[in-house]
């Protein structure tokens, strides 16, 4: 038997927080999103891979914070760099600094596709510059796409407030289903501007993929054939699936892509990246500037990320524990005898729960990770994990014998 949490700091401050901020705060955050009367609502604070909510309670982070924190939480190493840069130069200055070359270069070197870069701050900040640039680039419209690409107009799922002519240019595809961008760009490619996709697909509540053979080459053939641009939206994958982006994992180039999340270790930087002749589509026709897009401090983040990724092999360490996690969390989900599908290994581990007719999946997801919050395993039931370097492979196990132990509650409560 597995005893509620104690939850009453966070619903008091959920219920003052209501008063004060639509829905209490944003979007992905609201408490719908997990288990509701189960999952905190206030975290106090994070170290390492491991989080304290509001009533002390105490989880292994397995969401790192939506994808930032790719290290741990409070790395003194890369807070040190921050501090420094307050302290020693300031970081909000009406010139840019020298630490935005130097960033730069480190990305150049890094990454197949970055002759030129420019930083921003958020995802959405990142995909809407870069299917700017390929607007501009190509004098086309149309844009295709793949995946979550943020909040803003053209992409955002929820419409409403948004003017349909944002966004009627637009249309979605099926992630691995190259014949259906073969059709589209048959029909209109002489239109198309970009074909924008995440390199590993990650829609909400469904399996994570990885990319088909051939699929990432044959969406490039495609643009080039057709006179569009390839974007990679590396949001997710940059960072954490290889130094270079999935572009590199893959061995495909695209001619422009994002990277945000994990870059800086959970401070506030996105950058695009792309060929130099179509980046320079923001000093020819384009537009991008804004008060805060050029501070330093996450740029000096970056830096001191990418160094302690490079250095202490973060990404190789992250796969290995990865592969051995999926190893063992496969097993369980099969030994469990529950109708459930381990995906995203080694980056980006999620447990769902397969869709049958009579619905009984949406019994078993909030029962299965209402078990698995109460044994302290800090996991997102719609949306995938991830792993920090900081998860040593002992919490890994401990996760992996909670996910075996939920599953065995779940069976008896759901399945009895
Ligand atoms: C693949 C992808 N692109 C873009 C975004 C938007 O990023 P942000 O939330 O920082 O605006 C996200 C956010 O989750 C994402 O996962």
């Amino acid at each position: 038997m597995s005893q509620k949490l104690k939850l009453t700091r966070s619903e008091s401050l959920y219920k003052e927080s209501q008063d004060l901020i639509p829905g209490g705060m944003m979007g992905i955050r609201r408490p719908y999103n997990f288990v509701t009367g189960e999952y905190p609502i206030f975290f106090e604070s994070g170290q390492g891979g491991w989080v304290l909510d509001a009533d002390g309670n105490r989880f292994m982070d397995m969401l790192c914070a939506y994808g930032p924190i790719i290290i741990g939480h409070r790395e003194g190493e890369i807070d040190d760099a921050v501090i420094g840069q307050i302290r020693g130069k300031g970081f909000c200055l009406s010139l840019v600094q020298e630490v935005q070359n130097t960033l730069a270069k480190t990305l150049r070197d890094l990454i197949p596709s970055c002759q030129k870069c420019v930083f921003v701050k958020t995802g959405s900040d990142a995909t809407t510059t870069a299917v700017r640039i390929a607007r501009a680039f190509t004098d086309r419209v149309k844009v295709l796409r793949c995946g979550y690409h943020g909040w803003h107009d053209w992409c955002v799922e929820v419409k409403g407030g948004i003017p349909v002519k944002f966004y009627e240019d637009v249309t979605e595809f099926h992630y691995n289903d190259l014949a259906q961008v073969e059709d589209l760009m048959k029909k209109s490619g002489s239109e198309v501007a970009a074909i924008i996709v995440t390199p590993v697909g990650h829609p909400l509540a469904h399996e994570v993929e990885l990319p088909k053979p051939g699929y990432l080459q044959g969406l490039k053939t495609l643009a080039e054939r057709h006179g569009a641009v390839l974007i990679f939206d590396e949001i997710r994958s940059g960072f954490r699936v290889n130094l270079g982006g999935a572009q590199k994992e893959f061995g495909v180039t695209p001619h422009l892509s994002v990277f945000g999340k994990a870059m800086a270790n959970g401070y506030e930087i996105s950058a695009v990246v792309g060929r130099a002749d179509i980046m320079d589509m923001l000093v020819q026709k384009a537009f991008l500037s804004s008060t805060f897009f050029p501070n330093s401090l996450a740029q000096v983040a970056a830096l001191a990320t990418i160094r302690m990724l490079q250095r202490d092999r973060v990404l190789e360490v992250i796969r290995q524990r990865g592969q051995a996690f999926a190893a063992k969390v496969r097993r369980i989900c099969a030994d469990s005898g529950i109708a459930c599908t381990f995906s995203g290994e080694p980056w980006m581990p999620y447990i769902t729960f397969d869709r049958d007719a009579k619905g009984l999946y949406k019994k078993l997801r909030p029962e299965f990770y209402t078990q698995l919050i109460r044994r302290g395993v800090f996991l997102q039931p719609f949306h995938h994990g991830y792993i920090a370097f900081r998860h040593t492979e002992k919490d890994l196990d401990f996760a992996a014998g909670m996910i075996a132990e939920a599953f065995e509650e779940t069976k008896k409560n759901i399945l009895k």
